[in-house]
């Protein structure tokens, strides 16, 4: 397949448009990570989307809509039927990246879903990705627009590096902003539960919904490698560790090179990594090391696309400085302990 390169502009994002409503694929930008977008209600179209990214079919996509409208169609009692909770959040944080987990829609596809009796859904901030929904006519089912298990996509070059020919099109946008994807939160329980974090943070839902918003058993995971315990208040799943979010159970975020977080105070950190970088060296590996002055939104824009370059550079291990856990820190540190295998130096 020839994958054809579009502009953002108003003539290709109508072509695209066209793309998504003929059952094509699309990958597309978005604020937080590229996109690789079907026909929502499209089974066949969203079928194709595991198979170009080799995703497992149990693990579902994100409908992504243009306006609060959209949602009529898409989850359980349409706009109407919609829970107060979720109405702030929508009202407060859409168009943004987060993401809800509602009551699915008998009309949305099992194949978009995953299955599951319920649907995420999000409405991005990106005017190219609503633009793209509107010209489509049809809410966007995407996944990260990477092959399954990869460090997801923040550049139009990042896509086509994993995309090129297993996709109809891709939009040629920016680098995104945020870089790393939607805070997915599940609002069908009692409490809302964060099953994966991102830049809008527990607190912030907390702020605006005046009660207690939970972290999925799954993400203890992280705070324990971390810091040795867990000081959050989490879902009552019975199953330790279960992850809610089907996809949160797969491989992550890897790279080809290996990955290791190093931890520690600014002595402790410059002597385990200058040691690391000697031994790498003497083992005749070729080492790089990333690290954003504890900056944590400066690494949620650059990690994956740093992990990419690096990847291109033929590097064979990755050292890479931990960040402290703490709001949207705690976010990009699951995408780093992920893509490092839960390897992590003190
Ligand atoms: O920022 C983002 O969310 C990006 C951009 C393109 O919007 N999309 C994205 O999609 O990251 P994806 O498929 O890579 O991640 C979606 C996550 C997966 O962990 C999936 O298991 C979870 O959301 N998910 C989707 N539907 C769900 C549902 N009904 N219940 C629980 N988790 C769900
Ligand atoms: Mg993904």
């Amino acid at each position: 397949m020839k994958t054809i390169r579009l502009s953002i502009n108003k003539k290709d994002i109508k072509h695209a448009g066209e793309i998504i409503k003929s059952g094509g694929l699309v990958a597309f930008p978005t604020e937080t990570v590229y996109g690789l977008g079907a026909d929502a209600f499209n089974a066949e179209a969203v079928a194709s989307i595991y198979e170009a990214k080799g995703r497992p079919s149990d693990n579902p996509m994100i409908v992504h809509i243009a306006e609060i409208d959209d949602i009529d169609s898409i989850i359980e009692g349409g706009l109407r039927g919609m829970a107060v909770s979720a109405e702030i959040l929508a009202n407060q944080i859409w168009p943004g990246p987060l993401t809800m987990v509602l009551p699915k829609n008998p009309a949305v596809p099992d194949v978009t879903t995953g299955g599951l009796s319920t649907v995420a859904v999000r409405m991005p901030l990106n005017e190219t990705a609503r633009n793209l929904i509107k010209a489509a006519g049809t809410p966007i089912a995407a996944p990260s627009a990477n092959i399954s298990g990869r460090p997801s996509p923040t550049t139009a070059e990042d896509v086509l590096e994993d995309m090129d020919g297993r996709i109809n099109a891709v939009i040629m946008g920016d680098q995104c902003d945020v870089g790393i994807e939607s805070t997915v939160v599940d609002m069908t329980e009692g409490k809302p539960i964060i099953l994966r974090p991102g830049l809008i943070t527990k607190e912030r839902m907390e702020a605006l919904l005046g009660c207690e918003v939970l972290y999925d058993k799954a993400l203890l995971k992280d705070k324990i490698a971390e810091n040795g315990s867990a000081d959050f208040a989490v879902s009552e799943d019975e199953e330790e560790y279960a992850p809610k979010s089907p996809g949160m159970k797969y491989t992550h975020y890897s790279p080809k090179a290996k990955v290791r977080l190093i931890a520690g105070n600014d002595e402790n950190y410059r002597a385990k990594v200058t040691e690391l970088e000697l031994k790498a060296m003497n083992d005749g590996l070729k080492s790089a090391t990333l690290e954003y002055g504890g900056n944590a939104e400066k690494a949620a824009r650059n990690l994956f696309a740093d992990l990419r370059k690096l990847d291109r550079q033929g590097c064979d291990i990755i050292f890479i400085r931990t960040l402290d856990s703490k709001g949207e820190g705690f976010s990009v540190m699951n995408r780093m302990l992920k893509s490092a295998g839960y390897d992590i130096v003190r």
